[in-house]
């Protein structure tokens, strides 16, 4: 987690770069800091968010800077332990994305031939190692310092006694923008989407120079050329664009993700591997978890295919899977166990295949083959479009895989979405927000369904949420439930009503009020619950689809009663690149 930014041109620096962390923020947020050459290192760094602090730093002098935005993993979120760290000299400055696993040894090796330390932090350990090994070049400097360390690291270097900046990649993410006379590093495109489209992703292993008029490429000591990539994301979709957070926008932009992530693929596109493959394993995390607990209902429903799903974080614990596709699915491309698990299916010749949302995503280089969704930036912490737009591309999948028996019902599905859209849940969000805890249930794909409408709930809410299979409440969470333990049940009109509405009468009779989603029109349910929230009319495809849009609204709304931080929720971090 954290975000860099780094800026070498004509311009000052430090505007740009403090505009650039602002558009990182969802990466962490517990405190920043900038560094440029000015007279000297110049730099500012505080415990606390960017956007809140962003005047302190705006006196920064120079036309080259690097800044950092926190997601503390070694040592708390304090201004020391803010990023830029220093040299003992204060010669060399340098902003870090990842974890040096090794930086225990190296401190104390440093420790003992004379280096003092500031900060808590593993990445001090690398200002130390390249003031060791600078004479009169930074770039040989970090090339003899990256092969001592281990773990991950997106490294951005500066020296006011060289005009450039040194970059260096493995196993987190780092983007080169190249505009006129300009060069901009990242940790993704955000940032530099204002500026050009024009970009260069490093790979693992590489090392960067960047000055006004030059960029090279090292692979170790190896000069190498990377291709120049352009970026189709607009900077309109990084914007809040008169939304009152970049979750309520991107909730609005549903319908649209879907539309265009189904276009993704068609026959001729479809990858062989999913063409031909008699079994599938999926592994993800978080909301990318619950897409592919959906998928693998869908796909052995309709597919006859077995489907597998682990947490990516436990899959090393099982038994690989042997000869069966393995599909990674991570909207950002740079979750750490993901990346793991496929790189794991690899190891025991399995086919691959990632689904992501951003161009460049480290996933892309691990995967033997990659999809790309297209859901645009996604900035609000909680995922939402890019979840939806994960769906649309594995509802794809299925549909091409059964015979595209469900092409129309895809067709059409962003107007249901945006159906929902306009619902009115104020009588929802008023019970949810005085509760203690929220159960979510439902059956067959409504299950995954309410995990994720319990995960977005309690991630931006603070509110206790959990998702059940309705079936499990009454082994042990029937003992919670009270008139402040609402019960919000997903009652579809297919082969789960009747025991959905048994369900519901047992919670009823405890006590819990209920909250149900269910078919317009549907009296026999809406007569028994306490709200009902009436859906279109829709395919079980989209009924999953508008369920879950619901569920963000409801979660959205009730929030922003709370008063929370709705786009960057406590303790979070929107790309996990630590396992
Ligand atoms: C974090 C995010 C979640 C996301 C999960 C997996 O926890 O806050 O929204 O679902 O990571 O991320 P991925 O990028 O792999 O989908």
């Amino acid at each position: 987690m954290c975000g860099i930014v780094g800026y070498i041109g004509r311009k000052t620096a430090a505007p740009i770069i403090i505009k650039g962390l602002k558009k990182l923020e969802y990466r962490g947020y517990d405190s920043f800091g900038i560094a440029t050459i000015g007279s000297g290192i110049e730099i500012c760094k505080h415990a606390g968010r960017i956007s809140e602090n962003a005047r302190s730093a705006l006196h920064l002098n120079g036309t080259i800077g690097i800044g950092h935005t926190r997601w503390a993993t070694h040592g708390v979120p304090n201004d020391i332990n803010a990023h830029p760290h220093t040299d003992c000299k204060n010669r060399i400055a340098i902003v870090h994305n990842g974890i040096i696993e090794n930086y225990a040894i190296l401190k104390r090796q440093l420790i003992a031939r004379g280096h003092r330390f500031l900060s808590e932090t593993d990445t001090e350990v690398i200002a130390h190692l390249i003031e060791e090994n600078y004479k009169d070049n930074l770039l040989s400097a970090v090339q003899n310092i990256v092969p001592k360390l281990q773990g991950s690291f997106a490294l951005l270097v500066i020296s006011p006694e060289e005009e450039r900046i040194i970059a260096a990649r493995n196993a987190s993410p780092l983007v080169i923008g190249i505009g006129d006379g300009e060069y901009f590093a990242a940790s993704d495109m955000t940032p530099v989407l204002e500026y050009t489209e024009r970009a260069v992703f490093l790979e693992d292993g590489d090392i960067a120079s960047l000055s006004p008029a030059n960029l090279e490429i090292y692979h170790g000591e190896k000069r190498v050329e990377r291709s120049v990539e352009l970026v189709d994301w607009s900077v309109e979709d990084t914007r809040k664009g008169g939304f009152a957070h970049y979750m309520l926008k991107e909730i609005y932009e549903q319908p649209q993700a879907f539309y265009d992530s189904t276009r993704t693929l068609d026959q001729e596109t479809l990858p062989a591997s999913v063409k031909k493959t008699s079994s599938v394993a999926i592994v993800a995390c978080g909301s990318s978890f619950h897409a592919g607990l959906i998928f693998k209902y869908l796909l052995e429903e309709t597919c006859g295919i077995p489907a597998r799903i682990e947490y990516a974080s436990e899959f090393k614990y099982f038994p690989p899977p042997v000869s069966c596709l393995v599909i990674g699915i991570t909207q950002s491309g740079e979750t750490a166990d993901t990346l793991t698990a496929l790189k794991q299916a690899k190891s025991h010749n399995c086919p691959t295949i990632a689904i992501t949302n951003v161009p460049g995503s480290s996933v892309s280089r691990i995967a033997d083959t990659t999809i790309f969704m297209r859901a645009g930036p996604e900035i609000s912490v909680a995922a939402t479009k890019s979840f939806i737009a994960q769906l649309a591309v594995l509802m794809q999948l299925v549909n091409l895989r059964s015979g595209e028996q469900f092409t129309k019902v895809l067709l059409h599905a962003h107007r249901a979405i945006e159906e929902v859209l306009l619902m009115d849940l104020s009588d929802a969000v008023s019970a949810c927000k005085q509760a203690q805890s929220i159960f979510y249930v439902g059956r067959g794909p409504f299950y995954p369904v309410s995990l994720e409408g319990a995960l977005k709930m309690k991630e931006i809410s603070y509110i206790h949420a959990e998702g059940y299979a309705a079936g499990e409440l009454k082994h042990g969470p029937f003992a919670l439930l009270s008139k402040d333990t609402p019960v919000i049940a997903i009652c579809m009109p297919d082969e789960t009503y009747g025991v959905m509405i048994s369900n519901i009468k047992e919670m009823k009779a405890r006590g819990a009020p209920v909250i149900a989603l269910g078919i317009e029109g549907d009296s026999e349910l809406a007569d028994i619950v306490d709200i009902f929230i009436p859906l279109p009319k829709t395919h079980k495809f989209v009924q999953i689809l508008t369920s879950l849009v619901v569920f963000q609204l409801l979660a959205y709304h009730t929030a922003v009663a709370l008063q929370r931080d709705v786009d960057k929720p406590r303790n979070l971090a929107k790309s996990v690149t630590v396992e």
